[in-house]
């Protein structure tokens, strides 16, 4: 269960039972590490906002938690397994208890939008064909698509219904967990709401969990019941936490924390200069000229 209008979010949430966590989880790519020390817990029916910006290591976080990326140290439990001693089968199967809403959408360019959404069905249950069209054409109609955009392919759509047919999609198996990468990236405000909507709506059915990764703070307010931040390694001492911020919508309007108050103001604060002096610092681009775009 989750917030209903009967029982707001901020008021005690019915949460507690850990469905996710993550623990002491460390990822480094060759010899640069991207989260260090991250524990999180994903509660039974609770919605997880993970704020924080680019280049922070929220994709690598959120492919960590269903396992397609591999941890340096620590580890990932789903209801207590960790998902490092799951067998390929025992993996495949947990995903189809998650539904991943990719940063891009990812649909497979050359199926129709139904066949996207039925791939799943297809590929993990042995329902009738009747049974398929049911599910895809009522997904269709929970994300607000007219059957007719099912017979399309998915560079014939625009990016809002791309991102609501990666959702219907990431729906089809009923999911208990759901990620959500950007999902209001490259939408106009509008869209973008109603997608805010829509996850709002898919985090009230019973027993979801969703953990949604954003920079959008419209998001964080609309759908979270926790929000974390994440802060880039780099620009941190040895000693301090990655995770900057852990609490409740409210409580992130109050924080004192500069980094925390220059990201939800999108303020830009000395950032441009740090950025500039890190690109002067390295070898051979002192003051020649460049022509980034
Ligand atoms: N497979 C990989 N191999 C090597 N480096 C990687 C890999 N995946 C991610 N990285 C690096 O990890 C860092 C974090 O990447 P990530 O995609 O998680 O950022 P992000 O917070 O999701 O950013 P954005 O908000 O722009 O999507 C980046 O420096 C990226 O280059
Ligand atoms: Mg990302």
């Amino acid at each position: 269960m989750t917030a209903t209008a009967e029982s707001p979010a901020a008021a005690a949430p019915p949460f507690g039972i850990p469905l996710l966590e993550v623990d002491r989880l460390s990822v480094q790519f060759g010899r640069q590490q991207v989260l260090r020390d991250i524990s999180i817990s994903v509660s039974l029916g609770e919605t997880l906002v993970i704020l924080g910006e680019s280049g922070c290591g929220k994709t690598v976080l959120l492919k960590n938690m269903i396992g397609l990326v591999r941890p340096t140290r620590g580890e990932v439990r789903f209801e207590g397994t960790s998902l490092a001693s799951m067998r390929g089968r025992e993996l495949a199967r947990l995903r189809t208890r998650y539904g991943f809403v990719f940063q891009q959408a990812a649909l497979f360019d050359s199926l129709t939008i139904f066949d996207n959404i039925a791939f799943p069905l297809r590929e993990h249950t042995r329902i009738s064909r009747e049974e398929i069209r049911e599910i895809v054409h009522s997904l269709l109609a929970e994300v607000g698509l007219p059957e007719s955009v099912g017979l399309k392919k998915p560079a014939e759509l625009s990016g809002g219904m791309r991102k609501r047919a990666g959702l219907a999609r990431a729906l089809a198996l009923d999911p208990q967990l759901i990620l959500y990468d950007e999902p209001t990236t490259g939408l106009d405000p509008i869209m973008s709401d109603v997608v805010n909507e829509l996850i709002l709506k898919v985090s009230e059915r019973p027993g979801v969990s969703s953990v949604v990764v954003t920079h959008d703070m419209n998001t964080a307010r609309k759908v979270a019941d926790r929000i974390i931040m994440l802060y880039p390694l780099p620009r941190l001492a040895a000693d301090e936490s990655q995770i900057v911020f852990s609490g409740t919508p409210a409580e992130l309007d109050q924080s004192r924390d500069s980094r925390v108050q220059q990201f939800v103001e999108g303020n830009a604060g000395t950032r441009l200069m740090e950025l500039q002096d890190a690109r002067t610092s390295v070898p051979g681009s002192g003051n020649e000229e460049t022509n980034d775009t």
